[in-house]
Order: C-alpha cells, then sequence, then structure tokens
C-alpha cells in the first residue's frame, strides 16, 4: 500500500473524513502524540489498526470526540465526577474510563465492559473526526511496543506501507499520551499519568484520586491489571536503556566505569558535554513539561544514532515527571540502579 503524507489543510482533511467513512485508517495529529483512527462503530476498521501496529488484541483503544453531543452510545453514563473533570479538562489530554456505550464495535473495547474516552484539543484532530461524522478510536500511531510518535516524520517511519494516509499538523505539544483515569469505582485511579497531573484532578474534584501500583512496578505474569496496556512492555527503543538514580556527578562517574561499546546517556539539558559518552538530552531538569515533550523523540533518536546501551538520568515521579518517569520505567523494562545520594538527582 501507498502510504500519502499530506500537510493538514482543508483538502486533506476532508480527504482523511472520505477515507474513514468507507472503512480506512488514517494517522493524524493530536495535543499529545499522533493516532491511528478508524471509525469507532466499524469492526472491519478498527481491525486494520490492530494489524497495522502488530497491537495485541486484549488492548481497548481510545474513542476519539470533537463535541460532547458524541458521547451518545459511546458511554452508558457521565457521572458527575466526569462532568466536573470534563468541564475542567476538555478539550485536552484526558481519558475517562466509563461503562461503554452500546454503538462501539466489540473490537475498540477489546471485550470490556468499559471505555476510554477523550475530546483532543489539537484543531486537526478535532476537524478529522467533524469530517469523519463520527467518533474515532484511536491508539498512538507507533509500531506496538515503539515510543509513541509526537512528529508526522516518525509515524511515517513507522507506518509506510501500512496504511493510507499520514496527515502532519507538526509536533505535539504535550508529547506523553493523556492522562487515562478510571471512573469506574466510587474513587478515580489513575491507571496512565500524562499532562493532567494527579495533583489538578483533585482539586478540581475536591476528593482523592488514586494511583495505580502498575505505574512505577512491574506487573506479574498471570496478575490482574485495570489496564491491559500495563502489561506489555513499551515506549523501547532497540537500545538496553537503564535508569539511574543519583546525583550528577555520581551519574558521570558511573558511565565512565562502563565498558560496554556504543554507550550513549539519555540526559538533562546541559549536561551533555560533561559526559564521557555520547549523550542527548530529553529537556531541562526538573521541567516536567519539557521533559514530556522531548521524551519520545529522544529515544527515536538513540535508535537512529544506533545506540546499544543507554543509561538514563531519573526524572522526578511527581506532577508531569511522573509521566516521564512512567515511560521511561517502562521502555527500560524496570531496569533501575540507585547510586544513593540524597535522591534529588542533581
Ligand atoms: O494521548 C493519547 O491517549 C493517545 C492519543 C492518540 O489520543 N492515545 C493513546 O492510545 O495513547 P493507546 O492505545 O496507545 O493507549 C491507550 C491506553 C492503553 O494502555 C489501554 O490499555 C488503555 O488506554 N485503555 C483503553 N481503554 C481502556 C479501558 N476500557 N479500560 C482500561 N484501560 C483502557
Ligand atoms: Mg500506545
Amino acid at each position: 500500500m501507498k502510504t500519502l503524507l499530506l500537510q493538514a489543510d482543508e483538502r486533506s482533511v476532508k480527504y482523511a473524513g472520505e477515507l474513514l467513512q468507507r472503512g480506512e485508517i488514517v494517522a493524524i495529529p493530536t495535543e499529545t502524540v499522533y493516532g491511528i483512527a478508524a471509525d469507532c462503530t466499524d469492526g472491519d476498521a478498527v481491525a486494520k489498526i490492530f494489524a497495522a501496529k502488530g497491537r495485541p488484541q486484549d488492548n481497548p483503544l481510545i474513542v476519539h470526540i470533537a463535541s460532547r453531543d458524541m458521547l451518545e452510545g459511546v458511554v452508558s453514563s457521565f457521572p458527575p465526577q466526569a462532568e466536573k473533570l470534563a468541564a475542567a479538562f476538555w478539550p485536552g489530554p484526558l481519558t475517562m474510563i466509563l461503562p461503554r456505550g452500546d454503538k462501539l464495535c466489540d473490537a475498540t473495547c477489546a471485550g470490556l465492559s468499559s471505555v476510554g474516552v477523550r475530546f483532543p484539543a489539537h484543531p486537526v484532530a478535532q476537524a478529522v473526526i467533524r469530517a469523519a461524522g463520527v467518533p474515532l478510536s484511536a491508539p498512538s500511531a507507533n509500531l506496538s511496543g515503539k515510543p509513541s510518535p509526537t512528529n508526522a516524520r516518525d509515524v511515517f517511519a513507522d507506518m509506510q506501507g501500512r496504511l493510507p494516509l499520514v496527515l502532519d499538523g507538526g509536533d505535539c505539544k504535550a508529547g506523553v499520551e493523556s492522562t487515562v483515569v478510571s471512573l469506574l469505582g466510587d474513587i478515580p485511579v489513575i491507571l496512565r499519568p500524562g499532562y493532567i497531573t494527579r495533583e489538578q484532578m483533585q482539586d478540581v474534584l475536591g476528593t482523592e484520586v488514586l494511583v495505580s501500583q502498575a505505574i512505577t512496578h512491574a506487573v506479574k505474569a498471570g496478575e490482574k491489571v485495570l489496564s491491559p496496556g500495563m502489561k506489555y512492555r513499551h515506549y523501547a527503543p532497540d537500545a538496553m536503556l537503564t535508569l539511574v538514580k543519583g546525583d550528577f556527578a555520581s551519574f558521570r562517574e558511573y558511565v565512565r566505569g562502563m565498558p560496554e561499546k556504543n554507550v550513549f546517556c539519555l540526559c538533562f539539558d546541559g549536561e551533555e558535554k560533561d559526559l564521557p559518552v555520547p549523550a542527548i538530552s530529553y529537556g531541562k531538569k526538573g521541567d516536567g513539561a519539557a521533559q514530556a515533550h522531548a521524551l519520545f523523540s529522544a529515544l527515536r533518536e538513540l535508535d537512529r544514532r544506533g545506540a546499544k546501551t543507554v543509561y538514563v538520568r531519573c526524572p522526578e515521579e511527581t506532577g508531569i515527571s511522573l509521566a516521564v518517569y512512567n515511560r521511561l520505567l517502562r521502555a527500560a523494562a524496570f531496569r533501575v540502579i540507585d547510586l544513593g545520594g540524597d535522591g534529588k538527582n542533581r
């Protein structure tokens, strides 16, 4: 299949809408990461997404809407907590898990009785949903297991020949995927940290929001998880990553002692020149938003530069940095070394 890469404009968005109405799949920009979209009611179209990504069949997709009216048939209830979160954070990078509605195809929900729903803020994502005239099921636009793409070039690298159209809407602002929060129980539970933080949601709801254990701990074989995506190795470049906790001086000495070839570091802005091996920055120390924005393209850059072993400076575990920490833990298959010190990673 020939894959077109088109600048997102009125004409190409209209064409994307036509393809989606015909049961095709299209890669689109959102404010978090690029997604691969299909009509959420069309099982055959959604099956094409799973095939293009090589995605396990038991991992459900998020449904994207472009107006509150579009919730009809997507969810079967919209409780008060959802109303409050939607008022504060939609359109935006927040996915809510709610009881599923009757118009979704089974493949979208992967057999679950719930669905993840989100109203993206990106104008191109909204325009494509409107052009298709139906909510769109869309996972991140990477091959399963790879880092999510935050620009059209990275989408094209993974998806060339696998779908008919990639719409280029520039670099994604957030750079990490949406926060996924389950509203199925009495207390909201974050299943995947993202750009909208626990602290922000607690402020809006006036209640506690829990964070699932699986965000910072490896899921054991056979263990039941709230979110199927947590079972899988994720976001991983070809290189072997290790997260290193500790201050900068200890980190530098640790890396200096490494005998392997093609060792790289993933570090914070300005540290590159003081490291004994090639280093790529993933943003400013202590700045979760900057790190989120840079992380996935930095992981892909490591592959392009032939890195085999990568030592990574560890981000904080609060605010947006919790999302960055979670993605890095998974990219590193939970390999973490703690060099001690005061834990401030200075
Ligand atoms: O920012 C985003 O959310 C991007 C853009 C394209 O919108 N999408 C995205 O989708 O990251 P995906 O498929 O790569 O990740 C969706 C995550 C998976 O971990 C999946 O298991 C979880 O959400 N999920 C989806 N539906 C769920 C459900 N009903 N219950 C629990 N987890 C669910
Ligand atoms: Mg994904």
